[in-house]
């Protein structure tokens, strides 16, 4: 898969490329990260990449041609990190994963030319309701969350038990030591049994997202396994009140 970044600071995303998860698999070529400096898209003498708003008002606005000159090279679907868009999931992830190509356009001041927006943006995306002073932040979080996604890059079984993958959250993990200085690990995970581990794992995440994030079990439709469990956890906390 192909990740075009345009942005006015490409250095940003120098260790991006370098390190871990992200630098092995540009480095197995599962995935290539390709950063379009916009500078070099801007034709006018001084390279400019912003001007004044029209109407007034503090802030400068992208242009629209360098950004219309950058797109010219690319292909696939345009995505623009902007706090006015639907916020990004890891199901939207899971389904720009397997794009061949796509491009985060990174915007910067008060924004970009609305018509970029209306002309060549595909999805406008928010990663949370705050406002960061650009677009190179969401877009390496962008990157990241869906580069891992796409084949080859880590284990399947890795990304499908994360927190969001089937919309629960996460269960607990632990390692060795099983007792340090008394703190002990659940018994169940050296049991062996492995039917009773994956029960215990899911009672877990079923608790967490019950207590955490109680919204994501709204309109979920849950299987018969997971309807034993939360009633067994509806019960527990009706006799602790
Ligand atoms: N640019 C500035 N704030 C942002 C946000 N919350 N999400 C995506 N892009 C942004």
């Amino acid at each position: 898969m192909k990740i075009n970044i345009i942005t006015l600071f490409p250095e940003f995303f120098d260790n991006f490329k370098k390190e871990s998860i992200i630098g092995r698999a540009i480095e197995s070529q599962k995935i290539e990260i390709n950063i379009i400096n916009l500078r070099d898209f801007c034709y006018d003498k001084h390279k400019q990449a912003d001007d004044m708003a029209f109407g007034g008002g503090p802030g400068m606005v992208m242009k629209l041609e360098p950004i219309f000159n950058a797109l010219e090279t690319v292909t696939g679907k345009v995505i623009y990190p902007s706090p006015q868009g639907p916020v990004f999931t890891q199901k939207l992830a899971l389904d720009l994963s397997i794009e061949k190509e796509i491009t985060i356009l990174c915007g910067h001041y008060e924004g970009i030319d609305e018509r970029v927006i209306e002309e060549k943006v595909d999805l406008e995306i928010s990663i949370g309701d705050y406002v960061l002073t650009g677009g190179e932040i969401p877009a390496m979080v962008m990157c990241d969350v869906i580069a891992r996604m796409v084949p080859g890059v880590i284990k399947k079984e890795s990304y499908e038990n994360d927190s969001f993958f089937d919309g629960l959250l996460d269960h607990p993990h632990y390692t060795r030591p099983s007792d340090f200085k008394g703190l002990k690990i659940p018994e169940v995970l050296i049991s062996g049994h492995h039917k009773n581990i994956d029960n215990w794992r899911l009672e877990q995440s079923l608790k967490r997202t019950m207590e955490r994030r109680p919204e994501l079990l709204e309109n979920r439709e849950f299987t018969k396994e997971e309807k034993k469990i939360m009633e067994k956890l509806e019960k527990k906390l009706l006799n602790q009140n």
